[in-house]
Formats: C-alpha cells, sequence, structure tokens
C-alpha cells in the first residue's frame, strides 16, 4: 500500500478529521521530498573609510561628492554611485526624482547606464553608493533596490568580471565582492 491509499483508508475511519489528516501527511511527504541548499554570501565590514584601500576611500569620495549633486527634493533623500571602469574612467550618478513619483531614477542606476552609453565596451570593476538626509551621511551603509541590484548584475555579466559593491554608512562601510552576494538568484538570459 502506498501512502496515498494509507491517506484513503485513514480518510475513511476518521471521516470527522480526515481532512485535518490528509492535508498534514501529504504536507510531510513533500518535506521529506525536498533538498535543503545553503546559500552563502560574504559582506566584509569595516569600521571607517579610512580602512579601505585607497582606491576604495577615493571612489567612496566620489560617491559623496555625486551626493552633493543629486535632486531629491521629494524624498530629501539623496544619493550618490560612483564607478571606476576599467579604462581607469570613474563615473558618477545621483538621484534624479520627479513629481510624477516614479518617474524618478536611482542613483546607481544613472550611473550605470550613463558609463554604458559613454563606454559600451568597458567593464565597470567597482561601484561605491553613498547616501545622505536631513542629518548627513545616513548611519546604516545604504542599500540599493532591487532593480538597481537586477541592473549591477547584467553590467557584470556583461563585463565579465566581478564588481565590488561598496556601500558607505557612517557607522559601517559594507563591501561585496560580485552582485550575486546582493542578488541571489539572479533573472540571468539564458
Ligand atoms: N534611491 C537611490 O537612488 N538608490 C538607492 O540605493 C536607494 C534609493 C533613491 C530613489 C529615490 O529618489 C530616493 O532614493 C528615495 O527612495
Amino acid at each position: 500500500m502506498n501512502i496515498l491509499s494509507w491517506i484513503s483508508l485513514l480518510r475513511c475511519i476518521c471521516s470527522t478529521f480526515g481532512a485535518y489528516l490528509y492535508i498534514n501527511i501529504v504536507f510531510l511527504s513533500k518535506l521529506n521530498n525536498m533538498q535543503t541548499k545553503e546559500l552563502h554570501i560574504f559582506v566584509y565590514e569595516y569600521s571607517t573609510i579610512w580602512d579601505l584601500p585607497e582606491a576604495d576611500q577615493q571612489l567612496v569620495f566620489a560617491a559623496r561628492e555625486a551626493v552633493r549633486r543629486a535632486y531629491a527634493p521629494y524624498s530629501g533623500f539623496y544619493v550618490g554611485a560612483a564607478l571606476l571602469l576599467a579604462n581607469g574612467e570613474v563615473v558618477s550618478g545621483n538621484n534624479q526624482e520627479n513629481a510624477a513619483y516614479p518617474t524618478g531614477l536611482c542613483a546607481e542606476r544613472v550611473a550605470l547606464s550613463y558609463a554604458h552609453s559613454q563606454y559600451p565596451d568597458v567593464a565597470v570593476k567597482i561601484l561605491a553608493v553613498s547616501a545622505s538626509n536631513a542629518n548627513g551621511i545616513i548611519n546604516e551603509p545604504v542599500k540599493p533596490c532591487g532593480s538597481c541590484r537586477q541592473v549591477m548584475m547584467e553590467t557584470e555579466v556583461r563585463g565579465k568580471q566581478l564588481i565590488r559593491i561598496i556601500l558607505d554608512g557612517k557607522k559601517k562601510i559594507q563591501v561585496f565582492e560580485g552582485v550575486s552576494n546582493l542578488l541571489p538568484f539572479a533573472f540571468k538570459p539564458e
């Protein structure tokens, strides 16, 4: 007798509790067929900007500089992103908001799109992001939105090299070696 026959039998015997047993047993048998995979994501944390390698420090400064030019009159959340390209160029961008709210653009995508429009064949090596509100640079490292992570992934795949992502914050700075640490199970064209 297989498991389903046992369930049918149990349902006949205990018709009052049949549905309850059925639901629970099916759930358990699915659990038994399930595989668990453990995913490891690495985040390197630094207490201050001075603990970063010199090139990374420079890029965070460029991102902070870009924050100052952000256009964010609606949210009051000013974001800057700076990219170091494989040809040595530094490209920056910032969030560009609009009265028609969803029309606004994130700093990361402004910088990445600008870089790709100017240097279509050049890979991105490092991306630094910084943000400030009315109290200055935010305490916790700024977290890119899902759409920006997806664009970072496309940039990384196209450039055929991992992008180092540096997220600036007053209390700490986080560094990710490769976009999959920020976006596991990303959509990628086959
Ligand atoms: N924003 C960015 O530019 N990048 C991020 O990583 C997070 C959010 C912008 C979008 C919007 O202009 C404002 O921050 C508030 O959400």
